[in-house]
């Protein structure tokens, strides 16, 4: 590594002690149990959402901001730890009395709106697992995760209740709908109810259900290689490793803003939007539109952000802006920058540096992991590219195919010792999948990745097929069932194309039915078609049509191949394929 590309942090720049002061000599002696003092147990039981905003109610914080809402239209809202509480309490004795046991899952199916966080934690307080969806999600999105999850209740709005209503009949175990609506008259039909006039007299009083720390607090479904997508269960002791990630990665203080752009349909977006940052302690920015550079300046300048962790396509997306769009705002408030779901290439950290002052930190993790485990820290050099080094407590280790060890500068699988606080503790109704994650004492990333003699992680790539575009992890077999379901379309193979913008795109490549032709119509079609089912992430930005699409002889579509031909690379061995 040439030295002089490291870029170490000045005191200025960091404007705070950082509260993880020696990375190396914390690690050296980490222990968990020693740091479940961070958070607050009775008798041994806890809860995560009760860690997050409730115990703050006798401390300072109880009055200080918790949640900033950035809505349409310039709206604005603001909730501080003790009117959050109130309103989730709300929303717990709701759905109590309508039936929500422990282990029962309630969806939430809402915009980035205040009722989504507080929800979330309602739910979580009843002991109940709360799941959350993208807004984007359509009809086929939704029913692969409700009817696979049995799911009890949803919670959504009038306007995205009907995407519900569509795939009513395919979930058994769907008891309620609760409707948030903007107007007093929404139309409901016989299990859909209010849910502002559901909660409006409800108690701000709610006993918080403690549960034992193995006990199931939230879920959400993503995607591998095969298969639809995999509900991942998270446990309430999750919150511990959130928390100190929280802390010690994100640096959080007491007098930070924060802002994390993830929508919490993603696992970000929970542990860094909802637990960990309000365990630590935060005021957290919650922006509910879409990404638009001027909004996004226009909310660090007025709302004076410290903290702010976002992802590489949105960095790409703001340079692509350019530099203009910059100059009328002032970043002067800003401490620490960071970084999470796809490589963060160095150009720009070069950006950030140049044109904000300070460098993106890069950090590594999965909806699996529950929280980051690999990291930048303030207070060490950044190396340009690489993702930092584990957070104290993960042991991570680059092996081969037999798990042997690789010395640095090897390319090899990345695996960790299983074990720390927010490792998933199931795939919903499959041990057969949660059981493919291990192997040999080892949790299996399915990420290839590199360590360098100064024990820096750098990642390389995914082991399997699964697609990262704009940081939205995608499965190519959903896209593919999606695809065939189009009159059009008799077989589809789905990869992730290299782009400069968003990381990967999702290419396709198709084998049309008997009297269909590909022309401009047809293709715009088709994208429609799975933006409408499956989301408007997950559709193919490029599709191409092929006369067949190479098969195993056991007749399953080789991804690998097409994504060697798409790229020129060298197609490996195909002694295996069906070649007729
Ligand atoms: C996959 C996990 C972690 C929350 C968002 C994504 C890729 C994640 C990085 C990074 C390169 C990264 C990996 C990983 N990934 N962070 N810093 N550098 N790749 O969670 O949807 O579960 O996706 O995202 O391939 O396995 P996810």
């Amino acid at each position: 590594m040439d030295q002089s590309k490291l870029i170490n942090k000045t005191k200025e720049q960091l404007k705070i002690e950082p509260n993880l002061i020696n990375y190396e000599a914390t690690a050296k002696d980490f222990d968990y149990k020693v740091m479940e003092q961070e958070i607050e147990f009775v008798d041994g039981k806890l809860n995560a959402a009760y860690n997050a905003v409730d115990r703050h109610l006798k401390t300072d914080r109880k009055d200080k901001p918790a949640l900033i809402w950035c809505g349409d239209d310039n709206q604005e809202k603001i909730f501080t730890f003790e009117q959050l509480s109130k309103f989730s309490n709300k929303i717990a004795n709701a759905l109590v009395k309508l039936g929500a046991q422990k282990g029962d899952r309630v969806f939430i199916f809402l915009p980035r709106i205040p009722e989504l966080y507080a929800s979330f934690l309602g739910i979580v307080k009843t002991g109940a697992i709360a799941a959350t969806l993208f807004a984007a999600f359509g009809p086929e999105a939704l029913s692969d995760r409700l009817a696979d999850s049995g799911t009890k209740f949803v919670i959504t709005t009038s306007q995205l209740k009907s995407r519900v209503e569509e795939i009513f009949d395919d979930l058994k175990d769907l008891q309620k709908v609760l409707v948030v609506s903007d107007s007093e008259d929404c139309e409901l039909t016989d299990y859909e109810i209010d849910f502002n006039k559901l909660i409006a007299d409800e108690s701000e009083e709610f006993d918080t259900v403690m549960m034992d720390p193995k006990d199931s607090c939230f879920m959400l479904y993503t995607s591998g290689t095969t298969g639809k997508p995999k509900g991942v269960v998270h446990h309430h002791y999750a919150i511990l490793h959130e928390h100190l990630t929280a802390k010690w990665v994100l640096d959080v203080h007491d007098s930070d803003v924060y802002w994390c752009t993830a929508d919490p349909g993603w696992v970000t977006g929970i542990a860094y939007g909802i637990l960990g940052i309000w365990s630590a302690g935060a005021t957290s920015i919650v922006h509910e539109g879409r990404f638009s550079a001027k909004e996004w300046y226009g909310i660090i300048d007025k709302h004076k952000v410290s903290i702010w962790y976002t992802a590489p396509t949105a960095i790409r997306m703001l340079m692509k802006e350019g530099v203009d769009e910059l100059k009328s705002f002032d970043f002067s408030s800003l401490r620490y920058l960071c970084s999470v779901g796809e490589p963060l290439n160095p150009e720009a950290i070069k950006w950030s540096l140049d044109n904000l002052g300070l460098p993106f930190h890069d950090n590594y993790w999965q909806t699996e992991t529950g929280g980051i485990v690999i990291a930048n820290y303030p207070n060490m050099p950044i190396k340009p590219g690489s993702m930092g080094k584990p957070f104290p407590g993960i042991h991570a280790a680059i092996v081969d195919e037999d798990f042997n060890e690789l010395p640095p500068g090897e390319e090899g699988n990345l695996v960790m010792k299983p074990g720390w606080p927010s490792m998933m503790k199931e795939v919903w109704n499959n041990p057969e999948k949660f059981n493919e994650y291990f192997k040999k004492g080892w949790y299996i990333t399915g990420d290839r990745v590199k360590v360098d003699e100064d024990g820096y992680f750098w990642f390389v790539g995914r082991a399997d097929d699964v697609i990262n575009t704009a940081g939205h992890r995608v499965g190519p077999f959903e896209v593919e069932s999606a695809l065939i379901e189009h009159p059009a379309v008799c077989e589809a193979g789905v990869i992730g194309k290299p782009d400069k913008l968003f990381g990967e795109i999702i290419k396709a490549f198709i084998v049309l039915n008997k009297g269909y032709t590909l022309n401009d119509e047809l293709m715009v079609d088709i994208k429609k078609f799975i933006k409408k089912h499956l989301s408007g992430h997950a559709y193919p930005k490029e599709i191409e049509v092929r006369d067949s699409l190479p098969k195993t002889r056991s007749g399953k579509i080789v991804r690998r191949l097409l994504k060697a031909q798409e790229l020129g690379e060298d197609t490996g061995d195909t002694s295996t394929l069906d070649k007729d």
